[in-house]
């Protein structure tokens, strides 16, 4: 690390050095632009955005950039003298402001920097709002938009009306995303030259917009070009901590059901309990007997320790948490005992034994794979009548039985199959609330795993101890505890889109950030975002004078000397800025401070514009301001009259951050510009970061120094010693989220592959025929999946790829005409094809149904409005897309958490996760095809298109057809201009009416081998 930092400033100085000879041409240029006109200068902007309009290729577009560069800042800063020149007042936020700036060399230095796709680290003050300009301007001139990210909204609008000025002036355009703007404003935003905004908001339009649209008028982003990112380390690093989620209400959803069986669980418990009580005596007189009193040897040992390994091991099947268990187990003995008879029950490979032993309970519950089940005794506990109520039937065997049975009408096995599924749904959901219901009893303890504030039950990280409000348990588990806590039961949401900050920002062709402090995590932004950081100097020399840090023993002492410092300090007149790490703090210290009868002010972070105006006047005479960290960030503090001549701003920070960066960007607020300034940390050794990370050495140097009450220490060594702390916490922070950003990498490559393929049908001028290329795909693989071409066509399951075709297409297909187009077969698939690996009699049966569905199709075709059959078609497949994406992101969310929970022993989870992520996306990609060809004749222009091609679709096929056909029907009404998503719901419902739906929800036995017998899961099957 020393070695590093000593090679940085000097690397980071030659570059600096390199650049001066850019700046002296940049002046000169400058020099020669005053005497221009101002439609002379202006002019300049047309010709380069003319230029560079024409120039495609990136590396010559880059070269073109560097080149115009000089003469490009020159404008700039030539723009800057006028309006300074001028006196131009500008109105910023509603207040009038004079435009008194011209870039000093060193703002032209960082203005290089963050051309060149780097960080620019200048300190508070140094004016990097201004700097910004000079980049945005040159690369705004390709016309390709540049992003200026911000950390808050009121940052965002201040900065596009202040450096509007600027833009505008040489005739560009500057627009700005505000939280609560419409897609249409947000538009015109995006369309400007330049735009500015927060970082949530731009990654939310890019999930909008990539995620959610429907086509293409509807997206409000234009790319992603470049971007700056002011307070670079607050976005990159703080807030990249948390993703960003667009949630909605799940469809995965059985609320009521919670609250339902919560008393027959609750009754559950309790017997449990007794039972498990019994057996922890039985087991406690055993352990007597094996240990008797007199000392003497007790008879058949081996006999009683493995009857008490099995006591107990029953006991924690049955009750984990149990505190008599785990009283018994703080016995070494005990434990292995208990641990002795497992290993013994899970040796028999039949798991006999294992099987017998949860039957002596009524339920078991599994703590590392997370499961909880009734036994036998538990189902006739539930259901003394009807034990059969919570066992899920046999859903594959009862469906292939009706499958191969003698009813020769389609549509009655389609009823037989449909009402089997919905029994077999009915009991999934009652045994799976039921298991959420006992893991929450049983492994969830309040004030451990969770609390309960404000009426709602909050997690608690294990790993931390904090609490993480708004953070949900998956699956129904969250609402389970609230069903066992009697608090509301509140509506599970679900993930719609979600994407990092990282992997948003990795979207810009070319990235650069500007902050006060980005050298100490110059690893990780090189790690991450391949950015470096340059360290601009200052304008003028800085004369800050640091004090040492104070550290005190405890955390009273501490806060008694940091008051005593603001009395002393306020006394002079000077201005104080106390930094605090959190709310709490600043709250405390403001109560303090009132009984001083010390007018201050405090600052959370809550209110930006507010903020804003209080901090710009902290550096006036007599001020005390305590702010968090975040507080007012971006606006800097100027000195008030006389303050100078005083010293200047002093800061007190009443602890020591995490992360260096934090604290050296509070001591950054005093002495900008050259001004006087000072600034002094105090420590305690009862602060967190003392507690969890400070070195013992600390610790027993204040005790070898024979540490008093009140008694202050300070030493250079000191200071040292809390930044080695910083830097492991540091290093241990990014290690974190370094690893969540790991697997977040698996979930990105997904996302892009499907907001490809979204984009592809959002822009693309033909989907029909993307949509029959689908319809082919599939119907090769349900061929390809119900016959063989080995074996004899006898042997092929005619009638499951009849009932297949039938359900989806409405070509009334016989079972005998598959078998004749198989006898036709006479021509082998071209290798390489779609086709490669089939007979030719299977190859003949695809073709055979491919044809006849496009035959019925081009029928479906005369029917519409071929512009508003245009975008069914696009709907059809966005929301076959949308809908099982998000059942995906569900899915994905659930094996993420359950990776979490398992143990994989030596195996990385990372890699468990991305053989499974893959296994399921390389499902969910068969199944949005096979949705999409479920929804092509499902879906009309006009309810009237649609009935009209159903009566004129063959006559003999007709019933057939219609069977298939109670879906979902998508028509929208109007013609042309009816928006997909207006699905008349009437279309539906009529139809409907003529046969029963076939279709069931998405849960259905979700995970069950799928019947028609193609070994996939019946969700992934035909279940859909
Ligand atoms: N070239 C200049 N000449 C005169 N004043 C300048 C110049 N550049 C910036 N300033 C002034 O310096 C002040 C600080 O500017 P700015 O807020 O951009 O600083 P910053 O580097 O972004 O600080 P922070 O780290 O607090 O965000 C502003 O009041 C601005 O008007
Ligand atoms: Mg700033």
């Amino acid at each position: 690390m020393n070695f590093l930092k000593w090679i940085i400033p000097s690397r980071n100085e030659r570059e600096v050095k390199k650049l001066r000879p850019v700046v002296a041409q940049i002046n000169e240029i400058e020099a020669g632009l005053q005497k221009l006109s101002d439609d002379e200068l202006r002019q300049k902007t047309a010709d380069w955005k003319a230029r560079l309009s024409q120039i495609q290729d990136k590396t010559e577009l880059a070269r073109a950039l560097n080149e115009i560069l000089p003469e490009a800042f020159a404008a700039v800063k030539n723009a800057c003298r006028r309006l300074t020149e001028r006196k131009t007042e500008i109105i910023v936020r509603e207040h009038p402001l004079l435009w008194e700036m011209i870039p000093f060399d060193v703002q032209l230095i960082g203005g290089y920097g963050l051309h060149s796709g780097r960080i620019a680290e200048m300190a508070t003050g140094e004016g990097k709002t201004l700097v910004a300009t000079l980049p945005i301007y040159l690369n705004a001139l390709t016309g390709r938009g540049v992003h200026l990210v911000t950390v808050n909204d009121y940052l965002a609008a201040r900065d596009s009306e202040w450096m509007g000025a600027i833009y505008k002036f040489l005739g560009l355009t500057v627009g700005c995303i505000l939280h609560d703007q419409p897609p249409r404003v947000r538009r015109e935003q995006y369309n400007c030259d330049i735009t500015f905004g927060t970082n949530a908001e731009f990654g939310f339009d890019y999930l909008r917009d990539n995620g959610m649209a429907a086509r293409k008028e509807e997206q409000v982003q234009r790319g992603h070009y470049f971007a700056i990112v002011d307070e670079v380390d607050s976005i990159l690093i703080d807030e990249a901590r948390t993703p960003l989620i667009i949630s909605g209400p799940s469809v995965h959803t059985y609320d009521e059901q919670y609250g339902q069986w919560k008393p027959l669980v609750e009754s559950l418990v309790r017997a449990q309990e007794r039972l498990c009580a019994r057996f922890l005596s039985e087991a406690e007189a055993l352990i007597k007997k094996l240990n008797p009193t007199d000392g003497s040897n007790p008879q058949n040992s081996e006999a009683l320790e493995h009857e008490i390994g099995l006591l107990l091991f029953r006991v924690k099947t049955g009750q984990p948490k149990s505190e008599g268990l785990m009283k018994l187990l703080e016995d070494p003995e005990n434990l292995k005992l208990m641990n002795r008879a497992e290993l013994d029950l899970h040796k028999d490979q039949k798991k006999v034994d294992l099987y017998r032993e949860k039957e002596e309970l009524l339920f078991a519950i599994d703590e590392k794979s997370f499961e909880a089940d009734l036994t036998e005794k538990g189902r006739n506990f539930v259901s003394p009548k009807d034990p059969e109520a919570f066992v899920l039937p046999e859903l594959t065997t009862a469906l292939h039985e009706i499958d191969a049975g003698p009813e020769p009408d389609a549509r009655k096995r389609m009823e037989a199959k449909t009402k089997v599924q919905q029994d077999f749904e009915t009991k999934a959901q009652k045994i799976h609330a039921i298991s959420q219901l006992l893991k929450a009893y049983s492994l969830y303890q309040l004030d451990v795993e969770y609390v309960i504030q404000e009426n709602k039950v909050i997690i608690v990280d294990q790993h931390t101890g904090r609490l993480m409000p708004g953070r949900r348990w998956s699956d129904g588990l969250h609402q389970a505890v609230e069903a066992k806590e009697g608090v509301e039961i509140e509506r599970e949401t679900q993930t719609l889109a979600t994407i990092t900050i990282q992997n948003y920002f990795r979207l810009y062709q070319k990235l650069a950030g500007m902050t006060g402090t980005a050298e100490t995590e110059a690893s990780e932004f090189f790690d991450i975002y391949k950015l470096g950081v340059l360290v601009i100097p200052t304008n003028e020399p800085c004369v800050r004078k640091d004090a040492n840090d104070a550290v005190y023993k405890t955390r009273r002492e501490k806060f008694n000397t940091v008051l005593n410092e603001i009395k002393q300090i306020h006394a002079q007149g000077r201005p104080i800025l106390v930094g605090t790490i959190s709310v709490e703090v600043s709250e405390q210290l403001s109560r303090m401070l009132k009984r001083e009868g010390i007018i201050h002010s405090v600052l959370n972070a809550k209110y930006h514009q507010q903020e804003a105006e209080i901090i710009m006047r902290a550096g006036q005479r007599g001020g005390v301001t305590i702010a968090t960290n975040m507080a007012g960030r971006g606006t800097d503090i100027k000195l008030g009259p006389g303050v100078a001549e005083l010293g200047g701003l002093h800061v007190l920070a009443t602890e020591r951050h995490e992360a260096r960066r934090i604290d050296r960007q509070l001591r950054g607020r005093c002495a900008r510009q050259g001004d006087p300034g000072s600034s002094h940390f105090f420590i305690s050794l009862e602060d967190d970061l003392m507690r969890l990370f400070g070195s013992d050495r600390i610790v027993k140097m204040m005790e070898r120094m024979g540490l008093e009450e009140g008694q202050e220490l300070t030493h250079p060594w000191l200071n040292r010693s809390i930044q080695q702390a910083q830097k492991r916490v540091e290093q241990h922070n990014f290690q974190i989220r370094k690893r969540t950003l790991e697997f977040d990498d698996v979930m990105n490559k997904q996302r892009e592959v499907i907001y490809g393929f979204r984009n592809e049908i959002i822009h693309g001028e033909d989907v029909r025929d993307r949509l029959m290329d689908i319809m082919e795909e599939v119907v090769v693989d349900k061929v390809a999946q119900f016959t063989n071409a080995e074996s004899e066509f006898s042997e092929w399951k005619t009638r499951q790829l009849a009932d297949w075709v039938n359900l989806n297409f409405p070509i009334g297909l016989p079972e005998a005409e598959i078998l004749k187009a198989a006898d036709s077969g006479k021509e082998s698939p071209v290798p390489e094809s779609l086709f490669a690996g089939l007979s030719p009699a299977q190859f003949a049966v695809c073709n055979f149904i491919s044809d006849s569905v496009r035959k019925a199709y081009d029928l479906k075709i005369s029917f519409e409005n071929p512009e508003a059959l245009k975008e069914v078609e696009r709907f059809t497949v966005l929301s076959a897309i949308d809908r099982l994406w998000q059942e995906h992101l569900y899915e994905m969310d659930s094996l993420r958490y359950s990776i979490g929970l398992r143990g994989y022993g030596q195996r990385d989870p990372l890699i468990e996760y991305k053989a499974e992520a893959f296994k399921i996306f390389d499902e969910l990609m068969v199944n949005v095809k096979t949705e999409i060809c479920h929804n092509i004749f499902r879906s009309a222009s006009s309810m009237l298109a649609f009935e009209n091609f159903l009566k004129n679709v063959p006559q003999q096929t007709l019933h057939q057809a219609a069977s298939a056909f109670g879906g979902t029907s998508t028509a929208s009404s109007g013609g042309a201009q009816a928006k997909p998503s207006d699905v008349v719901s009437e279309a539906a419902a009529a139809v409907a009416e003529k046969a029963k739906p076939v279709r069931t929800g998405p849960k259905v036995g979700r995970n069950d081998p799928c019947p028609c017998g193609s070994g996939k899961k019946y969700k992934h099957c035909c279940g859909k």
